[in-house]
Formats: C-alpha cells, structure tokens, sequence
C-alpha cells in the first residue's frame, strides 16, 4: 500500500513530534527530511570553513552518506542556519529529489516532514498537513530542546534563529515554504504533545476510511 502523509510548516512547530507518533501508530516510515538539509549544511560550512560554497554544497547533496545523517550536532542552532542556507540552493534541492519522491512512495506507507513535501516532493500525498504553532510557543519549545546541551542559550536567540530561518525558507525562489491548497492546517500553539498527535491521527484515520 502507498499512502504518503506531508507535514509542513516552520521550524519548532511540532513537525517532528507528530510524525514520528503517527508514523508510529499507523506503522508507516518516517523521514525527517530536515535532517538532510542540517547534514549538507554542516558538512559544508566545515569544508569552507565557515562560508558556504553552492558547489561544494552542491557535491555533498549529491553524495550524502550514513555517517553524515548519523552525526551527533545535525541538531544545533548553527546547523539549522547552515540547512536554511543550503536549503536556498536549488542543484542542493535537486540533488535531495529522488530519495525523497521514492521514500514518500516506499510501500507500507510514509511520513515525512519538511517545507515542501505536500508541494514539490509528493503533491499527491494523500493527506497533507501544514502544522503550525505562535512563534513565542515555537522558541519556547526548541529552547527547552537546546538549552541541555547549550546552557548559554536565551529565548531572544533561539526567537531571532527561527524568525531568520522561517523569513529565508517562506522567501526563496526554489521551493519556498508555503501550504499547499489542499492542506490541512493544525495549529498547536494550545495543544499538549497528546492532543497534537490525537488531531494528528485523527486526520490520517479519516482520509485510510
Ligand atoms: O526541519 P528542520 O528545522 O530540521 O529543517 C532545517 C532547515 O532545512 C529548514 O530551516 C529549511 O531551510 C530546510 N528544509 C527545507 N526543506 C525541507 C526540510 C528542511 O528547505 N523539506
């Protein structure tokens, strides 16, 4: 069976946490495609160090491995600024297609996250969700994530991370971050992890019958 569910939407607002519990629940893959973004994004800010380089970023897109996916600072504050960057590349973009369409295809069914899953990477995804939450209620929860292991963190910087991160991802040319037409939008400013994933569940069960 191919069924796809895209959950879209700006960073910290739940994406990850509710795909992986549905993905979970319903037994389908999940892929947190921001992470192959974080990965290409490090990767090249080490090789140029400290300026990224489109062709090199190019080049690492284009011959990600394991190991890079498995690196343990893929989840830092720099590596999200360095995946928004890349993300604005489009042979970086390009190079990420194919893994993404055949994985949102893989039978047994497929979760993933992003900015453009329900627009570019699978438009007939079955269900698609553009998951949202206040932006004050975003910095809080990925401050509450980051600060264990970055004590020195304050909410104003994690606030000014994602506003920078979320105005270059709605803004670029390629693939911009956006709803797609039919989505449906979940905002959980108000809602607890349970009652994110339960609407979560409850949107997919509907659409399977
Ligand atoms: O989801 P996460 O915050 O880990 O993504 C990191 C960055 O990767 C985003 O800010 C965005 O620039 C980029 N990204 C993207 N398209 C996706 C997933 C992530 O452009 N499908």
């Amino acid at each position: 069976m191919k069924f796809t569910v895209a959950l879209d939407g700006p960073a910290a607002a739940g994406k990850g946490t509710i795909g992986r519990a549905v993905a979970k629940h319903f037994g389908f893959g999940y892929l947190d495609t921001g992470l192959l973004y974080r990965a290409v994004g490090i990767k090249a800010l080490e090789i140029g160090r400290g300026v990224i380089d489109p062709q090199v970023a190019a080049r690492i897109a284009a011959t990600l491995s394991e190991t890079d996916l498995g690196r343990d600072d893929l989840r830092s504050t720099m590596a999200g600024q360095a995946a928004s960057k890349v993300a604005a590349i489009p042979e970086v973009r390009a190079a990420l297609l194919d893994f993404q369409k055949t994985f949102a295809r893989r039978e047994g069914g497929a979760v993933l996250d992003g900015r453009d899953i329900g627009t570019v990477i699978c438009p007939q995804a079955e269900v698609k969700i553009f998951v949202t939450a206040s932006d004050e209620v975003r910095a809080k929860r990925r401050l509450l994530e980051l600060q264990e292991k970055n004590p020195s963190l304050t909410f104003e910087k994690v606030l000014a991370d994602l506003a920078a991160r979320d105005a270059r991802d709605a803004g670029r040319d390629t693939a911009p971050m956006k709803a797609a037409e039919d989505a449906l939008l979940l905002d959980t400013t108000k809602l607890s992890i349970d009652a994110a994933v339960a609407e979560a569940v409850a949107l997919i069960q509907k659409r399977i019958g």
